[in-house]
């Protein structure tokens, strides 16, 4: 890959000879459209030539982390043999292939899952096929299986990653900063927590989208498992009955055992740790999938079969399972608390019940409604979240407030189930048998300056996590003034499109309901960026006899296109610094 000056990135030591060369093209470039288009050109000829050579190389977990694993890949053209050589033992892969549903373009992927591992050991392998065009010296890369029973780990997570290829809509060079960031902390694995790539903003390349994502990707998600979950722009069009077509394909994620859901929503368990990956889409009151705005029509390819898409059409697909997901998740996470050598149960998904972003999407009634009870009953620790593009953590939560919201067109009294804070003192250790923490971490590196928080223009509340108010509140008994919560925007009803007053150009509201938003401990004021890492401590240490995990939040300051406190244009960064540390504590079941 030729130096480019577009490129914001240093040359990055890591990154092999091996894994440049898969990578290929433009995938990690800031592209003009020429360059996209000679690109598009390239790729075109080396499917036709059956170029089998792996690129997007990524690991998910198998059933049992401890013991198996999934090398996932894709190539240009179709593959000839796709194998993963690991020791002595040589391993067909699955090949699994789509046609995108907008522009026709068929996307080979192959999966092998290596079982018989031992755990806790690194393993070295080989990805390779007939066709590959660097069989001479093909991709190899180690991976380390999850230690066996009640040991340490650490993993790390965001979401909305995007890509850097500046070429598409809501991609910024911050996101191949930001797959480094996870590298230079090794974790045990990481969660990625929704809105992958964004391709659905840019529909007629996504297949270019995903292959520029799979590709920045690569440098650490060849090395530990990513473990993705859905958020709403993997909803596309003409690409299957929820639009995950493009998502499904390219992962293999483990088995929820729910005919006609597979890879939607799953569960692993490493150590004293149960995580459950959840896909909000099927809860959440907000619309914000696919959705042509107008005016003009969104064309599929003649080849694709498929018809035009009209403006003012959004792919909404609130309640697509039935109740089926959350019946899987009541039986999961009982099974989880019935389970003496289950400790900690850590939820995974993409849209948010917490979150008081003011420029981003804000909190959700559906998953208040349908999930939050079971986070209740089975004590559910810990909720990472992406969506909102920014930084943003909540005290322990349990049971709801009614009648704290109110509708923000009338100013009505609105039930937003508000989540109860069982503290308000932030202590920096956290009993989380109390109350479930929210992370909102939609801080991996999309194009989108979010890191703004609600205030509540009546009471002139302010930002909890770092600038003063502007009108302290006095409080009772002559104590220091008391800082009082920001305000939140929460969806109680779906946001479908609505005609503007431009003929053929629709709109979909902001959430319509707001609440002041006492649950919310702490924001990242000063950049939308960062990386969370879990330091999980099995055994009692210095609680009390109590077992913990220490969350700390690194962030990278100034990489903000624009500032929205300042105005100042900012630029993607590879530095990561510190801005809160804080630990979770919970009694040891055994
Ligand atoms: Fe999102």
């Amino acid at each position: 890959m030729p130096a480019n000056s577009d490129d914001p990135r240093p040359s990055r030591s890591q990154v092999s000879r091996r894994q440049v060369l898969a990578a290929g093209g433009t995938g990690l470039l800031a592209a003009t459209a020429s360059t996209t288009r000679a690109a598009a050109r390239t790729r075109k000829a080396r499917a036709a030539g059956g170029d089998g050579t792996p690129e997007q190389i990524h690991l998910t977990w198998g059933e049992n982390p401890a013991t198996s694993i999934v090398v996932s890949w894709a190539s240009p053209g179709p593959a000839t043999r796709p194998r993963v050589r690991i020791g002595q033992r040589v391993l067909l892969a699955e090949p699994r292939q789509y046609t995108d549903g907008i522009n026709g373009e068929t996307v080979w992927t192959y999966h092998a899952r290596v079982g018989g591992l031992r755990p806790g050991a690194t393993y070295a392998y080989v990805v390779t096929a007939d066709n590959d065009g660097n069989a001479a010296d093909p991709f190899t890369a180690t991976f380390r299986t999850a230690p066996y029973g009640r040991a340490a780990f650490r993993f790390s997570s965001f979401g909305d990653l995007a890509t850097p290829n500046t070429a598409w809509v809501l991609s910024y060079g911050q996101s191949a900063y930001a797959v480094d960031a996870v590298e230079s902390f090794q974790p045990l694995f990481h969660l990625l927590n929704g809105d992958l790539c964004y391709a659905d903003l840019n529909p007629t390349v996504q297949p270019e989208v995903w292959r520029d994502f799979g590709n920045n990707n690569q440098t650490s998600a060849a090395n530990r498992p990513w473990m993705p979950c859905l958020g709403n722009h993997e909803v596309e069009f003409d690409n299957g009955p929820q639009g995950f077509t493009s998502y499904l394909t390219r992962y293999t994620l483990p088995d929820n055992h729910v005919p006609g859901f597979g890879g939607r929503w799953y569960s692993f368990r490493i150590g004293s740790v149960l995580f459950v990956s959840l896909d909000a889409d099927d809860v959440v009151y907000q619309d914000a999938g696919a959705f042509v705005t107008g005016p003009a029509v969104l064309t599929p390819a003649a080849s694709t079969g498929n018809a035009t898409i009209e403006p003012g059409t959004s792919f909404y697909i609130r309640g697509y399972s039935g109740g089926a997901q959350t019946a899987w998740l009541e039986r999961t996470l009982a099974a989880g608390r019935d389970d003496p050598s289950v400790d900690w149960i850590i939820v995974q998904m993409h849209q948010c019940a917490c979150s008081s972003s003011a420029t981003g999407n804000g909190s959700d009634l559906g998953i208040r409604q349908q999930w939050l009870p079971l986070f209740d009953r089975y004590q559910v620790d810990l909720v990472l979240n992406g969506h909102d593009h920014d930084y943003e953590r909540s005290f322990p939560v349990r049971g709801a407030d009614p009648g704290a919201g109110h509708e923000v067109a009338t100013g009505a009294v609105v039930n937003t189930l508000r989540p109860h804070p069982v503290t308000t003192t932030d202590s920096g250790v956290f009993d989380t048998s109390q109350g479930t923490v929210h992370l909102i971490l939609g801080c991996g590196g999309t194009d989108a300056p979010l890191d703004e928080y609600g205030t509540d223009a009546a009471d002139g509340s302010p930002f909890p996590g770092g600038r003063p108010p502007r009108t302290p509140h006095p409080s009772p008994g002559g104590s220091p003034p008391r800082t009082p919560p920001g305000q939140a925007k929460v969806f109680t009803r779906a946001n479908r499109p609505e005609p503007t007053s431009t003929p053929d150009v629709f709109t979909r509201a902001a959430a319509d309901a707001a609440e002041d938003a006492i649950w919310s401990a702490k924001r990242d004021t000063l950049t939308g960026y960062g990386i969370a890492v879990f330091d999980v401590h099995p055994d009692p240490e210095d609680f009390g006899g109590q077992t913990s995990i220490t969350v700390t939040q690194y962030h990278a300051v100034g990489a903000d296109p624009v500032n929205p406190a300042t105005g100042a244009k900012g630029a993607p960064t590879p530095d990561y610094t510190e801005f809160e540390t804080f630990t979770l504590v919970r009694p040891r079941r055994s």
